[in-house]
């Protein structure tokens, strides 16, 4: 019987609609086999959070309202694991693991021993504990004795249980990898691209650095994915094999396993042969893997092969060849890209690398490139993950003729030969000059872009032949060129030319803060753009501003105060700015917003380091709209705000039922 059952109509409701939600989460999440749509799912979901905020202290950690914790971990715990989460002894070729096989039937005496062959799934191993059927506990590996407690990020994956279905075991540990689909991996990097964020280099490296967030909000949102496929512990269950555990176990406990993808094998010979067949399908697979895993399918067996120091006897990973290519770097040459940031690029010895031809490869910045002593003429292992552009891994240094030359990114642009600005850490190297032409066609595109001055019909090719023809050699060219102008650009008839004279007309009446945005000043998005806006009624006075006026802006950093500083300290872009105002660009600075005094009789406390506020500034804003900051909770709190590094007023709230917002969620409220 349920533990709420029979107690008032409300928390049988609140029962009723979590299993109902659990169950339906396990059918599209687990199964991939949803039987309702995503609309029932939504309103069964705001049905429960609606009870639950009514009666909170009916809030249980296993409901499925606490999938995505407010509260920020600072920094994580440390997990021990027991057993130790080991690793595995990887092999390269079949006649390894024929010898694996030789190895584990000599010591148990067998003519045939059966197997398991698994995929190795790329991504991160966690371990997930769950004491009375509810998770308790998830923990990364770590040095696979101890690991870090990602509990609050693990819970926000929809394939990941809260609470185990009845008859599963009251404690169980299990093992797998979090990972995510090839195709979330390519789109989560789209988004981050359009952010100007740096994209992660593979889906590993993107689930790694999703599960290691230290806001559980942030993994929410990132779209991982859990696979099981070990038994560490299981109260009252005696487990026969492998195979039981994958096709039997983990499916009657809901539990996501590679069930699909497993084979079972009477012998080693169809495991190699599983092997083959993956390494045929790999590209094809929507998830990435590195190999595939060869574990001996009874437990008992398993019991008396026992283990080495780091790694079992009765398991190997038959990992596949690495996606590289041997090849020599013939030049190293800059490129400049919208923003000015200079990237070395290698330009390399034509080479296959799974199925493409590889020409150039990405060397991301001087400060790699130095680490991995890369040189100009070396010979070199270039890698291919997925989708991502093909990068140089290491250098042969050892084969080295002497002829190699050391490469160093130049002082000037190797465009417009201004200077360029080099960051301390030689990660990034710019050219601020808005003029430059390599610049030039990207940063016409970027200008007239919707987000931008939103000019419609300026394309890729347009810019570019505008730039090429010599008609545009400045952004504030774009404002004199009249229909004769346009037409002589291809398929540009006279009609096209007199929609683009007029775009160009009706764009120059824009928010001040789209004006900013489109100049595409370093770690000026949008976002940014949109602060300064509203702190600086002119272009005039932000031209002027130095870094600490920037500063005084809430949300603008010490390195977006010195990009937009030393953007318009520079004499060229200052002109530039001065002729597209001078162009007719006629900027509305945003309505000063009216305070709206809708705190009135709301009590705040505020712990924690806040890091976009002074406490003064937030205790203003409170201020400001009518509400009330005091230093201690109690009852008559209403929301405490809780930064990094809250500690007992933070307890004291939970105690209280105090609802605890962080930075996230006030900002979100001051938007109103
Ligand atoms: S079993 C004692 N099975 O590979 C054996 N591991 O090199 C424990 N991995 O840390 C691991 N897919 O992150 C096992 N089907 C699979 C796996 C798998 C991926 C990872 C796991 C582990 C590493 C070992």
């Amino acid at each position: 019987m349920s533990q709420l059952g029979g107690q008032s109509p409300a928390a049988d409701e609140i029962t009723r609609l979590r299993e109902l939600i659990d169950y339906h989460n396990y059918r599209y999440y687990v199964l991939d086999d949803p039987e309702i749509s995503d609309a029932e799912f939504d309103q069964k979901m705001r049905r429960l959070q609606a009870l639950e905020q009514q009666q909170p202290h009916l809030v249980t950690p296993g409901s499925p309202t606490q999938r995505v914790g407010g509260a920020v971990a600072e920094g994580f715990a440390s997990v021990e694991h027991s057993p130790p989460m080991l690793s595995l002894q990887a092999v390269y070729g079949e006649s390894e693991v024929r010898r694996f096989d030789e190895r584990c039937r000599s010591i148990l005496g067998a003519s045939q021993v059966e197997y398991t062959a698994e995929p190795k799934y790329d991504g991160l191993a966690v371990a997930l504990i769950y004491d009375d059927r509810v998770l308790v506990r998830a923990a990364t590996r770590g040095d696979g004795y101890v690991g870090e407690d990602v509990t609050s990020n693990v819970r926000t994956i929809r394939s990941v249980p809260l609470k185990l279905p009845e008859g599963a075991p009251d404690r169980l540990v299990v093992r797998g990898e979090v990972y995510m689909l090839r195709e979330d991996f390519r789109r989560l990097n789209e988004m981050r691209q359009n952010r100007e964020e740096p994209p992660f280099a593979n889906p590993r490296n993107a689930a790694a650095g999703s599960l290691r967030q230290l806001e559980p909000r942030v993994t929410a949102e990132r779209p991982l994915r859990v696979v099981i496929y070990q038994v560490a512990e299981a109260s009252g269950v005696s487990i026969e094999s492998q195979w039981q555990v994958l096709s039997d176990l983990l499916p009657a406990w809901q539990m996501r396993s590679p069930n699909e993808a497993v084979r079972f094998c009477s012998s080693v010979e169809e495991a190699l042969d599983y092997h083959r067949e993956w390494l045929d399908g790999r590209e094809e697979s929507p998830y990435e893997i590195d190999g595939v895993v060869i574990k001996v399918n009874s437990m008992e067996q398993q019991r008396q092969l026992g283990f080495r120091t780091r790694d079992p006897r009765w398991a190997v990973a038959f990992k596949f060849p690495a996606r590289g290519a041997i090849t020599r770097i013939q030049d190293i040459m800059v490129q400049v890209g919208r923003t000015g940031k200079l990237t070395p690029v290698a330009i390399l010895e034509p080479v296959q690398i799974g199925g493409a031809t590889v020409r150039r490869a990405s060397l991301h910045n001087q400060s790699e490139i130095d680490r991995k002593d890369i040189r100009v003429g070396d010979k070199v292992l270039v890698e291919r993950a997925g989708d991502v552009i093909p990068y140089v891994a290491r250098s042969l240094s050892d084969e080295r003729t002497g002829e190699e030359r050391i490469f160093r990114i130049p002082d000037a642009c190797p465009v417009c030969e201004s200077p360029v600005v080099r960051s301390d850490d030689e990660k990034s190297v710019l050219c601020v000059n808005l003029s430059c032409e390599a610049q030039l066609r990207e940063r016409i595109k970027h200008f007239v872009s919707r987000r931008g001055m939103d000019i419609e019909g300026v394309g890729e090719r347009t810019a570019a032949q505008l730039v090429d023809l010599g008609l545009v050699e400045d952004l504030a060219d774009l404002y004199a060129l009249d229909e004769s102008d346009w037409v002589r650009l291809d398929k540009i008839a006279e009609k096209s030319a007199q929609n683009l004279v007029s775009a160009i007309q009706s764009s120059k009446v824009a928010p001040l803060s789209r004006f900013l945005f489109a100049l595409g000043i370093p770690l000026v998005g949008e976002h940014l753009a949109e602060l300064v806006s509203r702190h600086f009624p002119s272009v005039q006075q932000l031209v002027e501003a130095d870094e600490e006026d920037l500063l005084a802006v809430d949300g603008v950093g010490p390195e977006g105060a010195r990009s937009v500083v030393t953007f318009f300290r520079d004499d060229n872009n200052r002109r530039v700015v001065r002729e597209l105002l001078e162009a007719g660009i006629c900027l509305q600075s945003p309505e000063p917003q009216e305070k709206a005094r809708d705190f009135e009789g709301l009590n705040f406390v505020m712990t924690g380091t806040l890091t976009r506020w002074t406490r003064n500034e937030a205790r203003q804003l409170v201020e400001d709209r009518g509400g009330r900051v005091t230093s201690s909770v109690s009852r008559n709190t209403d929301y405490v705000v809780a930064g990094p590094g809250a500690g007992s007023k933070l307890a004291r709230a939970e105690e209280l039922d105090v609802a605890v917002l962080d930075e996230d969620a006030f900002a979100e409220m001051l938007r109103g």
